[in-house]
């Protein structure tokens, strides 16, 4: 039988420095679309997916993301006080039942593949997901659900992927594919930031995967990859040549990269425009900024 996935690790060890100078107070995960913090649709998106023990791999400089996931007494008792009941409520949302969430850390920076194989002990013998923040992805079913619904009849390793445009693809892992079945590609091997003009194929890796134990087997090597970093998709690799199944899944849903500034603003964007309490004002404004930009030029 398949073993349920329930456990998730959060790589947010990462400095941030693209957001300079927010990230130098604040960790990069606490940074706001709208009201939300990063981290929360994360967690939301693994909640939905039946994910019930959350792995988050720190650095120095990150406990602002530990309170943000714990009771906040004297908030809520202001709150209740004043009857604000339908805030309370939200942020009751927020917070972690004691034991859900687990912390470890990652002393020094070594790539993606390091920060989750920190998480190795917590993570056990059991399939897992692992969820990077800084891709945020909006769609009517969350994208971890989708995989698990696509993992229950696969099994393997699972991995979310897109179509970016062939000068994109030397930002991303890179599938090569064996065989596309249409939502769902079987790959024949997968390469960390392919250099320009040689990535096997235009589907990119984004970060979402759902993966066996034996990556973690795999991260044990330490081997270093890609820009001098152990690189999750050189463990994830291993996999396929040692014959075990590695799949590609086409999400349906739009994906916001919210590492980088222009990501973010569009992130920005699309969920002020999403949300009931906001759109009217929020769209006006946009259309006549537009408006006035191209009457300018
Ligand atoms: C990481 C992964 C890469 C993946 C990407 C998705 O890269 O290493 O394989 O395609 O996330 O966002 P990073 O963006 O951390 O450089």
């Amino acid at each position: 039988m398949k073993r349920k996935v329930t456990k998730a690790v959060f790589p947010v060890a990462g400095m941030g420095t693209r957001f300079l100078p927010a990230t130098k107070s604040i960790p990069k995960e606490i940074m706001t679309l709208v009201d939300r913090p990063l981290i929360q649709y994360a967690i939301d998106e693994a909640r939905a997916a039946g994910i019930k023990e959350f792995i988050f791999v720190t650095s120095r400089g990150k406990s602002a993301l530990e309170d943000y996931f714990d009771d906040a007494p004297e908030l809520e008792n202001s709150l209740r006080k004043s009857g604000k009941t339908a805030l309370l409520e939200m942020l009751k949302q927020t917070n972690m039942d004691s034991g859900a969430i687990a912390y470890v850390r990652q002393n020094r920076p070594q790539g993606l593949g390091h920060a989750v194989w920190c998480a190795r002990r917590l993570v056990g013998n059991e399939p897992f997901a692992v969820i990077l923040t800084d891709d945020v992805i909006a769609a009517e079913k969350p994208c971890l659900q989708q995989m698990m619904e696509a993992h229950a009849e696969t099994g393997g390793n699972v991995v979310a992927t897109m179509e970016v445009s062939p000068e994109r693809a030397s930002s991303y892992g890179v599938l090569d594919v064996a065989e596309d079945m249409g939502s769902m590609v079987r790959a024949k091997g997968m390469v960390e930031k392919p250099p320009m003009g040689t990535a096997p194929s235009n589907l990119a890796v984004i970060g979402r995967y759902i993966l066996t134990p034996n990556i973690m087997t795999n991260l044990n090597r330490l081997k270093v990859g890609a820009g001098g970093e152990i690189q999750l998709t050189d463990a994830i690799a291993e996999e396929i040549t040692a014959g075990n199944p590695v799949y590609g899944y086409r999400f349906r849903g739009q994906r916001f990269d919210c590492g980088s500034k222009a990501g973010f603003l569009q992130a920005t964007v699309a969920f002020g425009l999403a949300r009931d309490d906001l759109r009217n004002e929020f769209s006006q404004y946009l259309t006549e900024t537009v408006a006035l930009q191209k009457a300018a030029q």
